[in-house]
């Protein structure tokens, strides 16, 4: 028996030294120590022995196993010990690495521009109203005195939704829907797209941006109207700039009138983006028809407007000195990312 419990434990020494990890060492302790272990069936052995023998050695199974549960304990620490180093080596994170970047977008040049253009009139006043880019038809034309075979059609043909619904080809139905439903007076830019079937080249697109305006009160004139947009062109442009009222046709005003600006450029001078001219065009405008106040249901005797609209993507390509209005909408970051 003392021979079987030497081998017992020089196995088990020889195994703790050779294990390669914890788990490895937790096998072993069941094997030796275990309930069903080698050192409990040699205690089991015991009651075979003479009375004088039997203490001598249980107490060497006891040693043995002391030295073996030491042996184990130890090794298992050891053990923990190098597979937490392992683990923080592999696991491990350089927190002195660069971070990868992340591409922040910016606005678009539209945006920049309306944004100014929202804020000069805020400034002044105004709401910012919005409208559908699908709209009545009634209100997209008749409704602006542009009857069915009225030459204003032609130039504004557009996308038809279906009978009487279309896509809208100027953001002046807005004026038509705020006059509808709200009370007076009214004070309003309306920023939006527009669509018209143009083909795409240079300086067309199907879809483009313009921005509405509309007052209406008692006691409105022309001259209301020549205050406001000087006083835009200014703050846009710069307080040097010069206004040019020219007289002009929309249906939907009367009198109506274009307005140019002293080429941002060359400051009148003439250069190749005022074409020689020195004057660059910027909006139309003029007092509300008395016809479209009254089809709104207001009282054109009591009540007078003015109105304007501007081509937004004509005003950021010049501001930007943007050559193709197709910049504006293919999304390419390389352009986009120079604003
Ligand atoms: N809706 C016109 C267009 O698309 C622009 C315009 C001109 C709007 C004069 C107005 C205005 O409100 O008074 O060509």
């Amino acid at each position: 028996m003392e021979q079987k419990l030497q081998a017992i434990a020089l196995e088990a020494k020889n195994a703790i030294g050779s294990a390669q990890n914890s788990d490895e060492l937790g096998q072993i302790r069941v094997k030796v120590l275990g309930r069903k272990g080698d050192l409990t069936a040699i205690l089991r052995e015991l009651g075979k022995l003479s009375k004088e023998l039997r203490p001598v050695m249980g107490q060497k199974v006891n040693e043995i196993r002391e030295e073996l549960t030491a042996l184990l304990d130890a090794k298992e620490a050891d053990m923990a010990k190098h597979e937490l180093a392992a683990r923080l080596e592999a696991e491990a994170l350089d927190v002195t690495l660069p971070g990868e970047s992340v591409k922040r977008g910016r606005l678009h040049p539209l945006s920049i521009v309306q944004g100014e253009i929202r804020d000069i009139f805020i400034g002044m006043g105004f709401d910012v109203k919005e409208g559908p880019e699908i709209e009545y038809e009634r209100y997209n034309f008749e409704m602006l005195n542009i009857p069915e075979n009225h030459p204003a059609r032609d130039m504004q043909d557009t996308f038809y939704i279906r009978d009487g619904i279309l896509m809208r080809t100027h953001t002046s139905p807005v004026q038509v829907r705020t006059m509808l439903s709200e009370s007076l007076p009214i004070r309003m830019i309306c920023p939006g797209r527009v669509y018209r079937s143009d083909d795409v080249d240079a300086t067309h697109s199907p879809m483009f941006h313009q921005v509405e305006g509309l007052v209406v009160d008692k006691g409105i004139c022309f001259g209301d109207l020549k205050g406001v947009l000087d006083e835009f062109i200014k703050k846009f442009y710069g307080s040097g700039t010069k206004t040019r009222f020219r007289p002009g046709y929309f249906p939907f005003t009367e009198p109506s009138a274009e307005v140019d600006a002293t080429c941002a450029i060359c400051h009148g001078k003439g250069c190749n983006v005022c074409k020689g001219t020195g004057w660059i065009e910027i909006l139309g405008c003029g007092m509300v028809h008395p016809s479209i106040l009254e089809g709104c249901g207001i009282d054109p005797e009591v009540y007078s407007g003015f109105a304007f609209g501007l081509g937004l993507d004509r005003l950021t390509t010049i501001k930007y000195g943007i050559t193709d209005i197709r910049l504006l909408f293919e999304g390419d970051t390389r352009f986009l990312g120079q604003f």
